[in-house]
């Protein structure tokens, strides 16, 4: 069902992390919204895929930006790519995490993972704010995660970085109200893409199908600062607002130690 996001907002969507999961579904569904698309993420193949397909069934205008969004300053060059096109909607969805003790990844992996979640959004807001601003309306998504509500111990840093997207989320929606731009950080539990994969996780097939998590972001805009996709996490995500912080932690990292790497946390712990 449309929500007439773009005579809301009007102008072309960014997409970051377009090339799969939630990504191409925000394409997707921006594209039979009517947007013209920015699609930017590494695999160039698929976005070019992603593209003409879009092109095809909605009659959308798209432009293809490959760049590997981990690397400082690539969020420039997407914005010089994207030039003068006048940008309504802001998708800030690349993202990975990568579970393990904390001191058994790299930190060059944490380096990569902190420029992608955390310093690429803040960049891409911090291009586009001023526009949307000044145009009077305009739409951001923040793709956070149910990890960014509480600690999660073998998932540590990952945790931190969307609990970072979720604060510049919630702190942006209070800044731009009333300004006609919306802003919503979206936090998904398990979603069936390609994260679990890339993140190392031992449970790979459970989870949400992604479309509904997007269609979940996209009805938010304008009501909330953010959204937890489904009554499940809507309770997770709430459990450290009733309960010390000190079971939180212990509690997510029992959690996390047998979904994530299929140990009890005592041999988690040892890196057993
Ligand atoms: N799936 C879940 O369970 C879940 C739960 C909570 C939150 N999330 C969040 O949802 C967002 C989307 O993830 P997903 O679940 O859709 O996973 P995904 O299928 O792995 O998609 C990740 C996207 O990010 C892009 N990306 C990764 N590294 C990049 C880089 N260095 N530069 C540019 N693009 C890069 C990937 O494209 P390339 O590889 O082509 O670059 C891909 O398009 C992430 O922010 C993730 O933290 C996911």
């Amino acid at each position: 069902m449309k929500l007439g996001l773009h005579a809301r907002y009007g102008g072309w969507a960014v997409v970051t992390g377009a090339s799969s999961g939630l990504g191409t579904h925000f394409a997707e569904q921006l594209a039979a919204e009517g947007f013209a698309l920015v699609l930017t993420a590494r695999r160039t193949d698929r976005l070019d895929e992603l593209a003409a397909r879009l092109g095809n069934e909605h009659g959308v205008e798209t432009l293809v930006v490959p760049l590997d969004l981990g690397v400082p300053g690539a969020t420039a060059q997407l914005v010089a790519a994207i030039g003068e096109r006048e940008i309504g909607m802001v998708i800030a969805n690349a993202g990975f995490g990568f579970s393990g003790r904390f001191e058994d990844v790299d930190l060059a992996t944490y380096e990569r993972m902190i420029q992608l979640n955390c310093t690429a959004p803040t960049a891409l807001c911090h291009a586009f704010v001023p526009a949307l601003r000044a145009r009077g309306r305009g739409g951001i998504v923040i793709v956070s995660s149910i990890a960014g509500h509480q600690p999660t111990p073998f998932f540590a840093v990952y945790g931190a970085t969307k609990a970072f997207d979720l604060m510049l989320a919630e702190a942006l929606w209070d800044e731009l109200r009333g300004t006609g731009v919306d802003v919503v950080g979206l936090c998904p539990g398990g979603t069936r893409t390609e994260f679990a994969n890339q993140a190392h996780m031992r449970e790979e097939s459970a989870g949400a199908e992604p479309g509904p998590v997007v269609a979940a972001a996209l009805r938010r805009l304008g009501r909330g600062p953010s959204v937890l996709p489904g009554l499940a996490m809507k309770i997770a995500g709430s459990m450290h607002r009733f309960l010390p912080r000190s079971w939180v932690a212990a509690s997510t990292g029992g959690t996390l130690a047998r979904s994530l790497l299929g140990k009890s946390k005592a041999d988690a712990r040892r890196g057993r």
